[in-house]
């Protein structure tokens, strides 16, 4: 889980590095978008701690800034905790609304930034997978899409978590998160899984590549051709 004011945007001054490298990240969503466009986006990875949860929060941040209204989700059930790393409440979140059939607009949540509203996964996130699996999940999903330019959702990885892989199916683009110098094979094998249910992703976003000149810090590539994998 995430405790680093480092790499998250907005706290800290970031390295001009850092910051410029996800300024790419978000031209690199933004051209992919007038390619093909999308209201929503799944931000996933094949195993655990390859940073999905930063990028989402610092991507989402980024477009925020940029004047577009985002919604983000924090869709990992297992281990949920964008409303730690912002300060929000946990609850009631998208596992809530499944449940109670609660008005969409009462689970988001502002920040201090106008465009940028945070959906939480809810006191009753254990139950998120199978709640993935609901006719109310897809409901309310399109439904914060409808309030917003772009849904962003982090979510759990997806090799051992059926309820990423039903997430997947619930937005337009999908994109996977590498850590730059990790295992290849677990990242070919959640290719296939999302592409068995009809998501292949859009790109790899590879984090933590290290760059001579700022050793300290790392940033982030996309490769838009995960098929080559
Ligand atoms: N580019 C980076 N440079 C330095 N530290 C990083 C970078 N990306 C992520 N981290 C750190 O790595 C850890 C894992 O990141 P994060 O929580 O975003 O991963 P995750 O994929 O969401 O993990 P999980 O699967 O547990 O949800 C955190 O402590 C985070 O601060
Ligand atoms: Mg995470």
């Amino acid at each position: 889980m995430l405790r680093s004011n480092e790499v998250l945007l907005g706290q800290d001054p970031p390295h001009s590095n850092y910051l410029e490298a996800y300024r790419r990240l978000r031209t690199t969503v933004f051209a992919l978008r007038d390619e093909t466009p999308f209201r929503s986006l799944l931000i996933t990875s094949a195993a655990p701690n390859e940073g999905k949860s930063v990028i989402s929060m610092n991507i989402s941040l980024l477009i925020a800034q940029a004047g577009f209204r985002v919604i983000l989700v924090d869709g990992d059930f297992a281990h949920p905790g964008v409303h730690l790393e912002w300060e929000l409440r946990e609850a009631p979140g998208i596992t809530d609304a499944c449940l109670t059939n609660m008005d969409p607009e009462a689970i988001i949540q502002p920040t201090e930034l106008d465009t940028l509203r945070v959906v939480t996964a809810g006191a009753a996130a254990s139950r998120g997978p199978d709640l993935a699996s609901s006719p109310q999940m897809p409901a309310i999903m399109q439904a914060l899409a409808e309030r917003c330019d772009l849904l962003i959702a982090d979510s759990a990885p997806v090799l051992g978590s059926a309820g990423t892989l039903q997430l997947a199916r619930m937005v337009d683009c999908v994109v996977l998160v590498a850590r730059a110098r990790g295992n290849v094979a677990p990242v070919r094998r959640a290719l296939k899984l999302l592409k068995d249910v009809g998501r292949d992703p859009r790109g790899i976003i590879v984090n933590d590549i290290l760059d001579q000149d700022t050793p300290a810090h790392s940033y982030y590539y996309y490769g838009s051709n995960p098929k080559t994998l």
